[in-house]
């Protein structure tokens, strides 16, 4: 890649972003990882477009919502981004910030629209049947246990440290189970759930929408299960959905953020990708 861009110092979104790891700079660190980004995309065999990136057109000069990327050849494709997500985490120098791409075949992943917050549920394989984004706490946590072959006090839940989740800390510590509680970065904590070299059980909470369709790819490919319901933190953001005609009562899916045959034909490309 270093052929390809030699003006670049080093076309990877992550390796551009630590430059700016505890320097209390967020925006340098996203830019640095954007432009990083957007220029490894020329040298991948894919037509893609971009479902959900840094924004609108206006707003963001690359990696805009609709952007096509990639060298033109191959198959089409659609991508999620998030150059740096957790983008606090990099400017104060903690853990878990990550520069991530969610792929799938062109068509199949699930467009948020404006929706900013969504509540979330999210197990990996063996719980994907047993939960239940309405039930209370308690019961979806006594199900994974079971599911798991775990006590529920040895189940381990990650919760992101924000004041709306006040009374889902309680109901899960009343539970028994563990708290694993992050100021930020919820696409982490999803991978964490689906991860299984990582004791983390189970992902709860209200977190960014775009972040669910991003965790969603990888939950998919790694067989788990993500619910969402969106949640709108706003009066702005709950009218704009409602102007948009989003149902708001509409509980999605892995299947319905990322439909079937979602990776289907990605080939090679799925090496280029994470390369
Ligand atoms: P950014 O990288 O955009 O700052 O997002 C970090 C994050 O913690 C996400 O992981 C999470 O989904 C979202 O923000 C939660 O939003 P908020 O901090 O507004 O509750």
């Amino acid at each position: 890649r270093k052929e390809v861009h030699p003006w670049l110092e080093n076309p990877s979104a992550a390796l551009s972003a630590a430059r700016w790891l505890g320097k209390g700079a967020k925006e340098d660190g996203d830019g640095a990882a954007v432009d990083a980004m957007r220029l490894s995309f020329d040298s991948i065999s894919v037509r893609g477009r971009i479902v959900i990136g840094e924004g609108a057109k206006d707003e963001a000069p690359m990696l805009y919502n609709g952007e096509l990327v990639g060298d033109g050849s191959g198959p089409e494709i659609d991508i999620a981004v998030d150059p740096v997500e957790g983008t606090n985490l990099l400017a104060l120098g903690r853990p878990n910030s990550i520069a991530v791409i969610g792929a799938c075949k062109a068509g199949c992943m699930y467009d948020p629209g404006s929706s900013y917050y969504m509540k979330k549920l999210v197990v990996g394989p063996a719980a994907r049947d047993v939960v239940d984004i309405d039930a209370p706490v308690e019961d979806n946590l006594k199900a994974v246990a079971k599911a798991l072959g775990k006590d529920v006090n040895d189940i381990t839940v990650f919760v992101l440290d924000k004041p709306r989740h006040k009374q889902l800390i309680a109901d899960i510590r009343k539970a028994g189970a563990r708290i694993t509680l992050h100021t930020d970065g919820d696409v982490a904590g999803s991978l964490m759930v689906v991860d299984p070299s990582v004791d983390v059980d189970v992902m709860m909470g209200t977190g960014g929408t775009p972040e669910g369709v991003i965790s969603a790819c990888a939950i998919k490919g790694l067989g788990g299960q993500i619910f969402g319901r969106f949640d709108p933190q706003s009066q702005a953001e709950r009218d704009i959905m409602i102007k948009e005609g989003t149902n708001l009562d509409e509980v999605l899916s892995v299947e319905s953020l990322i439909k079937a045959g979602a990776f289907d034909a990605m080939g090679a490309n799925r090496a280029q990708l994470m390369a």
